[in-house]
């Protein structure tokens, strides 16, 4: 059967105000507007009539400057086309607020959003964006509070509140973060951004494993060796050491994006398709990773600083020497580990992750490396590579599985061939950003994609472990790679078996 099976119609928004809090911002510019155009202009045009856009920040700015700097966004960087008729009716939805900061300004706002539902005799429903440093969000989300712009989510309308990664910087300060939030929001409203979980190739990770009945019988401490997570960058820090050096690859990709691709591969089958259900079920598996003792952070983590090398054509300097960044940082721009899923599926399956910039390619990807074969038959004289399913997150979205097979000929001769899958080639579409899903989600009220409190900290928790040896460390046992490699030999020598290793993604 090759038909369709449409399990749920991408449907209409209901009409509302979206709040962008910190638009003059690059994450704004970048991503949520290029995504709200092709909400509005691709595909099914989900946005409702009525529904507007305002920006919202210290800079001075007219409309028709945020305008202009907005349709400059989406010719940059989105991927869709920008259409002249599609950009005047998204431009007459985009309105500017400057100088919101004072909690006297977001009265301001609140008259303004008051009179935009009185024009179009709308329900009030409020997104708010908070695309600001993590420094600012409390004291926001307390100031949109103060103001009366939200109220408890069986009130007239909808209001909501939308925070993006990072949600701290320790364990401490992101309890502190959702404790902060809790004061003023109920669960139900606030929407935890983590892009990944709005990637096409990730939502697919659940259809996979769900929607066929060959993996579900195998997936499982008895038929997989091991698996490994690969989330590699080819930029260098660029322009952002001012956030980076503070974070570094451990804090900024594996506490959120990679331990968030770990619970889709590791989670139980959840009794239902709705957010809790799911959200339970990834919560789980998080619950049953342990925090790492000193010795295990010793022997099962990695990290490492770029050196000087060739990236994509271009000289990178050592990472030591990049603008911005503490000439004795101990700041890792790589991290490699293993660590252990403590349950009945997946107990003494090793889970390998890693990470980095300024790496050979950029590659994300998640492979499944089956058992070897027993040293009979075909495997009796000579080991055979065992089969790997390697989801591709991004580039060359799709996924492929190795198997071996006979090569065609009278003699005898075997190889591992590629059964493969390429998202361009099958499905021809234009791949929605993950930032136009996740908007999507906010909009209907659907909570799936979106990072519980709990996950939050149960991450962090894990992540803490580590934290705390390197703190008392500083720069011991940090290792080097030169830019546009895969990573320092460590990760290999240190954390793989004999017989395994790395795969390229
Ligand atoms: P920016 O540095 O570009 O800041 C966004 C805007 O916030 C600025 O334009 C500024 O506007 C306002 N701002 C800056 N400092 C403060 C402050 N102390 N108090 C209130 N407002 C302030 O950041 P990004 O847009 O890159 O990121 C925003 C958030 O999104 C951050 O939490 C970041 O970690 C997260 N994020 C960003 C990604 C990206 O691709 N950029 C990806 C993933 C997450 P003004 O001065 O005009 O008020
Ligand atoms: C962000 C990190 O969350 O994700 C960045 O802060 C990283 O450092 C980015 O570059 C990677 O996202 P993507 O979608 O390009 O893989």
């Amino acid at each position: 059967m090759d038909e369709v099976v449409r399990l749920a119609e991408a449907e209409q928004v209901p009409p509302c105000s979206i709040v962008i809090f910190g638009a003059s911002g690059d994450l704004a510019m970048r991503k949520l507007i290029p995504a709200l155009y092709s909400l509005d202009c691709c595909g099914e045009r989900l946005l409702a009539e009525e529904t507007m856009i305002v920006g919202c920040a210290r800079r001075q700015m007219t409309i028709e400057e945020f305008r202009r700097h907005a349709r400059d966004g989406i010719e940059r960087f989105s991927n869709a086309p920008l259409r002249e008729a599609c950009w005047e009716r998204f431009a007459a939805r985009l309105d500017y607020l400057s100088g919101i900061e004072s909690p006297e300004s977001f009265h301001h706002l609140k008259a303004r959003l008051e009179q935009i539902e009185a024009a179009g005799a709308l329900p009030p429903n409020r997104i708010f964006y908070l695309a600001l440093p993590p420094e600012a969000i409390l004291e926001w989300v307390k100031r949109i509070h103060d103001a009366g712009l939200i109220w408890p989510p069986q009130g007239r309308g909808f209001s909501r509140v939308v925070v993006e990664k990072p949600i701290g910087v320790d364990l401490a300060s992101a309890m502190a973060i959702n404790q902060g939030l809790h004061q003023y929001l109920d669960e139900s409203q606030i929407f935890r951004i983590d892009h990944y979980l709005g990637k096409e190739t990730v939502r697919n990770l659940l259809v996979l494993r769900f929607g066929n009945s060959i993996f579900e019988q195998i997936w499982n401490a008895h038929h997989i060796d091991h698996v490994q997570i690969t989330v590699s960058e080819l930029e260098g820090v660029g322009t952002r050491a001012g956030y980076y050096d503070h974070a570094g690859a451990l804090r900024d990709m594996v506490q959120n994006h990679m331990f968030q691709l770990l619970t889709l591969i590791a989670m139980e089958p959840p009794v239902s398709l709705g957010a809790e259900d799911i959200r339970g079920a990834k919560l789980n598996v998080l619950r049953a990773i342990k925090p790492l003792t000193p010795e295990e952070v010793h022997g099962q983590v990695v990290r490492a600083q770029y050196t000087a090398g060739h990236v994509d054509g271009r000289v990178l300097p050592d990472y030591l020497k990049e603008q911005g960044v503490a000439p004795d940082s101990a700041t890792e721009t790589f991290v490699a580990l293993k660590l252990f899923v403590n349950n009945w599926r997946w107990s003494g399956v090793p889970f390998y992750l890693r990470t980095g910039k300024a790496l050979a390619r950029r590659a994300s990807s998640v492979a499944i490396h089956f058992k070897p074969l027993p040293a009979i038959l075909f495997a009796e004289r000579h080991s055979l590579p065992a089969n790997v399913l390697n989801l591709r997150i991004q580039p060359d979205e799709g996924f492929s599985l190795s198997v071996i097979a006979k090569q065609p000929g009278l003699d005898l001769s075997i190889r591992p061939v590629q059964m493969n899958l390429q998202y361009e080639r099958e499905f021809q579409a234009r791949l929605p950003e993950a930032y136009e899903m996740l908007l999507y989600e906010v909009m209907t009220g659907d909570q799936t994609l979106f990072v519980d409190s709990e996950m939050v900290e149960r991450s962090w928790r894990f992540v803490q472990s580590i934290l705390d040896v390197w703190r008392r460390e500083g720069r011991n046992g940090m290792a080097t790679y030169p830019a546009g490699t895969w990573g320092p030999e460590e990760a290999e020598e240190k954390l793989m078996p004999n017989q395994c290793a790395w795969i390229e993604p």
